[in-house]
């Protein structure tokens, strides 16, 4: 299959905003809980500051899904700081479509994204994958990633909307 990848225009939101959908289903997060939507997207990512790049794995017009998308995946990523490590890339999503899977395309939207970080002077690229997703995890595996949780023992914390209202209004902790 051909592919290209590209950096990502206003005009593919509504393919990531579904893509981003199907993530959630495949994570079991109710779709009602989602908080992104084109608009949000575009502010967060074509303003003056963007504060995430994205890229997109295109199809040619004749392997188009009969539903009319034309992008088979996307990479969705942020530049973060570390202390130790200094200028370090959090990628938030990784995606291929099930149906072009095994094609090459995740290969080459993560060679992308490393190029991408590596001239940014990033130092290490990182995310977070599902202990359940054994294929996702060998797949970063087979690339050279590091599983910190079984290598390294860090746990994954989360402070959730709730808890966080709470915290910034309580005036003692
Ligand atoms: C991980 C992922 C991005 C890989 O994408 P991909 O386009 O299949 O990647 P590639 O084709 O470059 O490589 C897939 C590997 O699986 C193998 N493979 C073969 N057939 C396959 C298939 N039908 N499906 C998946 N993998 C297959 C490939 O041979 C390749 O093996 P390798 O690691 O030894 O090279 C993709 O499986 C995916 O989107 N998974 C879901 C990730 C997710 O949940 N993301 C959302 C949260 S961030």
């Amino acid at each position: 299959m051909i592919f290209a990848i590209r950096r990502c225009t206003p005009k593919d939101l509504k393919d990531i905003m579904r893509f981003i959908e199907e993530i959630a289903v495949l994570h079991n997060v109710p779709l009602g809980s989602v908080r992104t939507n084109v608009e949000e997207l575009k502010k967060a990512g074509f303003g003056e500051h963007p504060r995430y790049k994205c890229f997109v794995a295109e199809i040619p017009p004749e392997e188009k899904r009969k539903d009319g998308r034309s992008l088979a995946g996307y990479t969705l990523f942020s530049y973060t700081y570390n202390t130790l490590r200094g200028r370090n890339a959090y990628v938030d999503n990784l995606y291929v479509m099930p149906e072009f899977r095994g094609m090459g395309i995740g290969s080459a939207l993560m060679k992308q994204m490393a190029e991408d970080a590596w001239s940014q002077g990033c130092t290490q690229l990182q995310m977070y994958v599902s202990a359940s997703k054994e294929e996702d995890i060998g797949f970063l595996l087979r690339r050279g990633g590091e599983d910190l949780s079984s290598e390294e023992g860090w746990n994954l914390f989360r402070i959730h909307s709730h808890v966080l209202r709470g915290m910034a209004s309580r005036s003692k902790f």
